[in-house]
């Protein structure tokens, strides 16, 4: 069911500082900043060869990402994403064996336009995990 890692979100206190040290400490290929006004976040891709990195910074006050640095004001991972062929086939699977699907249950579009859910964490020993249709 499981396809490949679409990419790893960090949510980051400074996004500047954050871009630029991805760029010069890694000499990584990083993006300018992107504001996504209805997911509540500023996100800058970091490319990499064979997955990508995405570093949120809270946009507006119901920002998600909001709560998640408050817990962690240094910054920390905040979710990994994974490719699914059918995220309806998926989703109903992981309901049937008891994994929590965050929201109402239902896949909703993501920040790349493609239809996500997002998996309780506490189900996956800790980690948030967004499936994305790929
Ligand atoms: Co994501």
């Amino acid at each position: 069911m499981i396809g490949k890692l679409n990419h790893i979100a960090i949510a980051v206190p400074d996004l500047k500082i954050a871009a630029e040290r991805y760029r010069n400490f890694l000499g990584a290929k990083v993006s300018g900043p992107k504001d996504e006004p209805e997911h509540g976040v500023t996100v800058v891709f970091v490319e990499l060869e064979n997955t990508k990195i995405e570093l949120l910074h809270p946009l507006g006050e119901k920002s998600p990402i909001q709560e998640f640095l408050k817990k962690n004001p240094k910054g920390g991972m905040h979710h990994v994403c994974y490719e699914v062929d059918d995220i309806f086939v998926a989703s109903k699977k992981l309901k049937d064996q008891g994994a929590r699907i965050l929201g109402n249950g239902e896949p909703i579009i993501g920040a790349h336009g493609k239809p996500v859910v997002f998996l309780h964490p506490k189900d996956f020993f800790g980690t948030l995990i967004e499936l994305e249709q790929r």
